[in-house]
C-alpha cells in the first residue's frame, strides 16, 4: 500500500498543482508531494518521467450488472475494465436484478466488491421500488447501507409528486437524486434523435424536448424542495441551457455528460450499427457543441461513462430492436484525450477536473485529490501512448462499443488504488 511515484507532471485540480513532482503514497494514503523525495525502505519506485500523475479517476455512472445479469458484466470484470480505463472508483446504478432498492442488495454489491473488485465501488440506490415509479424505495436504509445517491436510471420517475417526496426524503441524508430525464410519452416509439437523419433513415425519432421537459420539471422540483438534483447523461443544448440558468439562480443542480454524447452525433446512426443506440440517443451537432461548452465552463461538472454492457445477441440484428447502451470504461479516457484535448476543444486540467474533483465533490466521495491524507488513488497518463479500440481485448465481459477500430494517442498507463497498483 506504499509507492513512490517519481518525476511525473502532477496534475491535481483540487490544489491547482501542475508541476513536475514526486508523490509518496504510504499505507494507502497520500503522504507527500515534493521534489527529490526518497523512497523509504521497501517502498517500490514508479518512474513517471514524461507522464501525467492525476488523482484517481471516478466514474459516477456505470452499470456493473451484478446481481442478476452476470452474463453481461460482473463486479469483478467491470472493476477490471475500470482499472484498465484509468478509473479508481465506480458508482454502480441500481437497475440490477433484483433492483438495488433495499439494504440486502446494497450489502451484496459491497460484499462482491470486497471479494472480487479491483477498484472502489460505490452503489447508487433506487428511488422507487423495483424501478416501477409507484412507491419509494427503502431510501433511509439504502443511505445507511452505503449508497451514495439515489436513481432509477434507465427509467424516468414520471410521477412528479412521488419525485418531490423522493427529493424531500433524500435531503436529510445529503445524497443527490440522479435523474434519467426522459418523458416516455414524448419518446414514444423513437429509437434515435428526431431530426433529418432519422427522417432520411426512416427511423422513429424522439425530440430533444423528451429530455428537456423532464430536466425543466426536475429543476423546478429541486427548487421547491432544496434537494441536490443531478442530471445523468445530459445530451441536448436545451438541457445545458436549463441547467446553466438554474445554477445561476442558485438551484442545486449538477450534470454529467458521457464520452459518446460528447464525441458522436446522430450522423453515426447512418452506419446502422446497433452500438449507436442508447438512451438518451446521440443528438445533433449543435447539441454536441453545447455539451462541450458546458463541460468547459463547469455547467457540466463530471464526465461519466454510462458504461452499459450488453450481450452481443442483444446488440445485433435490427437497430430498432437493439438494447440501449454502450460500454465505456475502457475507452472513455483515451477517446477524450485524443478527440477533445489533443485538438484543443478542452484543456487537460479541465478534463482531469471533470474526472476527479467534479464527481468526488458532487457525490462527496473521499477521492479526487492528491492532498496529504487523501486516499492513495492515482491515475497515470501517457499523452503520447498510441491506442486502438479492440473490443476482443476488453476486460469487460461485453463488447458493445461504437468506437471499435478507432485509434489515437494518449491513454491511462497505470492505475493505483489505495497505494496498490491494480493496472497493468
Ligand atoms: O443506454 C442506456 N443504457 N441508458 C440508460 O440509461 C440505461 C442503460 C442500461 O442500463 O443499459
Amino acid at each position: 500500500m506504499s509507492l513512490l511515484v517519481r518525476n511525473g507532471r502532477v496534475l491535481d485540480p483540487g490544489s491547482g498543482t501542475d508541476a513536475v513532482q514526486d508523490l509518496l503514497l504510504l499505507d494507502g494514503r497520500v503522504a507527500r508531494l515534493g521534489t527529490g523525495l526518497t523512497a523509504p525502505d521497501g517502498v517500490e519506485v514508479v518512474d513517471a518521467t514524461g507522464r501525467v500523475v492525476c488523482p484517481g479517476f471516478i466514474d459516477l455512472h456505470a452499470h456493473l450488472r451484478e446481481p442478476g445479469q452476470e452474463y453481461k458484466e460482473t463486479i469483478a470484470s467491470g472493476t477490471r475494465a475500470a482499472a484498465a480505463g484509468g478509473y479508481t472508483a465506480v458508482c454502480c446504478m441500481a437497475n440490477t436484478q433484483p433492483v438495488n432498492d433495499n439494504r440486502a442488495v446494497t450489502d451484496y454489491i459491497l460484499a462482491r466488491a470486497r471479494a472480487g473488485g479491483v477498484v472502489r465501488v460505490y452503489p447508487i440506490g433506487a428511488v422507487t421500488k423495483n424501478l416501477e415509479g409507484r412507491n419509494l424505495a427503502e431510501m433511509a436504509e439504502l443511505a445507511e447501507a452505503g449508497c451514495v445517491a439515489y436513481s432509477d436510471d434507465g427509467r424516468c420517475v414520471t410521477n412528479a409528486q412521488l419525485y418531490r417526496r423522493a427529493m424531500e426524503y433524500a435531503l436529510p441524508f445529503g445524497l443527490p437524486v440522479i435523474s434519467h430525464a426522459e418523458d416516455p410519452d414524448l419518446a414514444a416509439a423513437g429509437v434515435m434523435h428526431e431530426g433529418l437523419v432519422a427522417t432520411e433513415l426512416g427511423l422513429a425519432g424522439q425530440p430533444a424536448a423528451t429530455e428537456e421537459v423532464m430536466v425543466a420539471r426536475d429543476i423546478l422540483l429541486a427548487e421547491l424542495t432544496g434537494a441536490h438534483l443531478h442530471i445523468a447523461h445530459i445530451s441536448t443544448a436545451g438541457s445545458v441551457r436549463l441547467v446553466r440558468e438554474a445554477r445561476a439562480r442558485g438551484v442545486r443542480v449538477t450534470a454529467e455528460a458521457t464520452p459518446h454524447h460528447l464525441l458522436l452525433t446522430d450522423e453515426a446512426v447512418r452506419a446502422w450499427d446497433p452500438n449507436t443506440r442508447m438512451a438518451p440517443p446521440l443528438r445533433g451537432k449543435r447539441d454536441v457543441e453545447a455539451l462541450r461548452e458546458g463541460l468547459a465552463d463547469g455547467t457540466i461538472e463530471a464526465v461519466a461513462t454510462d458504461h452499459a454492457p450488453h450481450e452481443t445477441s442483444e446488440k445485433e440484428g435490427e437497430f430498432a430492436l437493439a438494447a440501449n447502451g454502450v460500454v465505456g470504461l475502457e475507452t472513455a479516457v483515451p477517446l477524450l484525450l485524443d478527440r477533445l484535448v489533443r485538438p484543443g476543444h478542452l484543456d487537460l486540467p479541465t478534463l482531469v477536473a471533470r474526472l476527479t474533483t467534479g464527481p468526488a465533490g458532487l457525490l462527496r466521495l473521499p477521492g479526487g485529490s492528491l492532498a496529504p491524507g487523501a486516499p492513495a488513488d492515482v491515475t497515470i497518463l501517457d499523452l503520447e501512448q498510441p491506442w486502438a479500440v479492440d473490443p476482443t481485448a476488453f476486460q469487460s465481459r461485453s463488447r458493445n462499443t461504437p468506437f471499435a477500430g478507432l485509434g489515437g494517442r494518449g491513454a491511462p498507463v497505470m492505475t493505483i488504488v489505495g497505494g496498490v497498483r491494480v493496472w497493468p
